[in-house]
């Protein structure tokens, strides 16, 4: 039997949302994105939310926001804690801005920040941390914010791969200043590459109005936070540039099809906790395989497993024996991010001892989760361990 990674969720409602927009001969953002992005700022609990090309450009866009703020705004070589584990483009925007990374271990239970690392590497120099919710699993954001306490520090969420997880009846990606969404074919919902930044702060919403598309003036409200009042004269308005920007705007059949996507979401997800609980059953007390501890109600994106140190066979046996039955596997994210060669263009530092991150790149795996029912496939995949 086949237990594959990702599957589509895509049916004839998508085909038709994007035919709509085929007929109309407009293809880029338009109408159909920004109901998107009210839509899915309504159903997180966001003031605003700005659609993007990828949720790599979201924290693109998110850091590069941060750095045109008027007050407070981040400045080159400002200290960002990371955690240790996470996907490249958590990290890059970060690098790209001139930021100083400074990583912080994992817990090897719940697989975000080790509470008590981060706790000793937050100092008078800390300007911001990237809490990263992986794998469909919040972060305990009481705790980060008691760590934070009255200091002035960002918060800001990668939440790319942990869309409607909770953590005190709370959508996870508005505990942040800005949260960022990814809608890769392989996560919660797909607009096969899409990604979305919110956030509740005005400035920092009509800042990336403007980054997303060059950096003009012509998404902007009339009356709005970065250039205050724009002129009446619309052939003014449109070629006018004010930040240093991109073009990071996603199409219009991509924005179509979120909003069908969002409407299927609560339901992906009840299956999703459903295929999480059989797991939680089947691999709880399992002597050699330690799994995802669930923070708040996780959306469980996979199947974390690790092996413990009294395992009879190595990682590499683990995937074979995998492979050899048809089951798909795919190593933690990045595993321990410093081990990866692109380290050496960053300007960085480690906030204490990095061993859990290690031991999840040598001894860790995830398996896929999806939308339907995966009782056989777990029988299948227990039966094999
Ligand atoms: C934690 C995290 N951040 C960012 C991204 C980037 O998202 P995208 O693939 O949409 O660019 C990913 C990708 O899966 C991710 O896992």
């Amino acid at each position: 039997m086949k237990y594959s990674l990702a599957s589509s969720t895509w049916d004839e409602k998508e085909k038709n949302a994007m035919l709509e927009v085929i007929e109309t001969g407009m293809y880029t953002m338009g109408e159909k994105v920004k109901s998107y992005e009210e839509k899915f700022a309504n159903y997180f609990g966001s003031k605003y939310a700005v659609m993007v090309n990828s949720g790599s450009s979201a924290n693109l866009l998110a850091t590069a926001a941060l750095f045109y703020r008027k007050n407070n705004a981040l400045k080159p070589g400002d200290e960002v804690i990371v955690p240790a584990v996470s996907w490249s483009t958590t990290y890059h925007p970060l690098q790209q801005y001139n930021l100083h990374l400074k990583f912080v271990d994992i817990d090897l239970d719940t697989l975000n920040y080790d509470l008590e690392a981060l706790k000793n590497a937050v100092t008078e120099k800390t300007r911001m941390i990237l809490a990263v919710n992986l794998l469909g699993n919040s972060n305990d954001f009481d705790e980060i914010s008691k760590i934070i306490g009255d200091r002035d520090i960002i918060l800001l969420e990668d939440n790319c791969e942990s869309m409607d997880s909770e953590f005190n009846g709370i959508k996870t990606g508005t505990f942040g200043l800005m949260g960022t969404f990814s809608s890769f074919f392989s996560h919660h919902i797909s607009t096969m590459e899409g990604g979305m930044v919110v956030t509740d702060d005005e400035e920092l919403y009509h800042i990336m109005l403007s980054m997303r598309s060059h950096g003009w003036t012509r998404h902007l409200p009339d009356q709005n936070m970065v250039t205050g009042k724009k002129s009446n004269d619309p052939f003014e308005e449109s070629f006018k540039f004010v930040l240093p920007g991109y073009n990071l705007r996603p199409g219009e059949l991509h924005g179509a099809v979120g909003i069908e996507q969002l409407k299927k979401l609560p339901r992906l997800i009840e299956q999703r906790r459903k295929n999480a609980q059989i797991f939680q059953k089947l691999f709880s007390d399992h002597p050699y395989l330690r799994i995802q501890k669930e923070v708040g109600a996780s959306s469980w994106f996979g199947f974390s497993m690790v092996l413990k140190d009294n395992a009879p066979y190595s990682r590499n046996e683990f995937v074979e024996l995998l492979n050899q039955h048809e089951i798909e596997c795919r190593p933690i994210v990045s595993g321990n991010f410093l081990k990866n060669p692109v380290l050496k263009h960053y300007d960085y530092s480690v906030g204490g001892v990095v061993k859990n991150a290690e031991i999840i790149d040598q001894k860790g795996l995830f398996v896929g989760n999806h939308h339907y029912d995966l009782k056989e496939q777990l029988m299948h995949l227990k039966s094999v361990l």
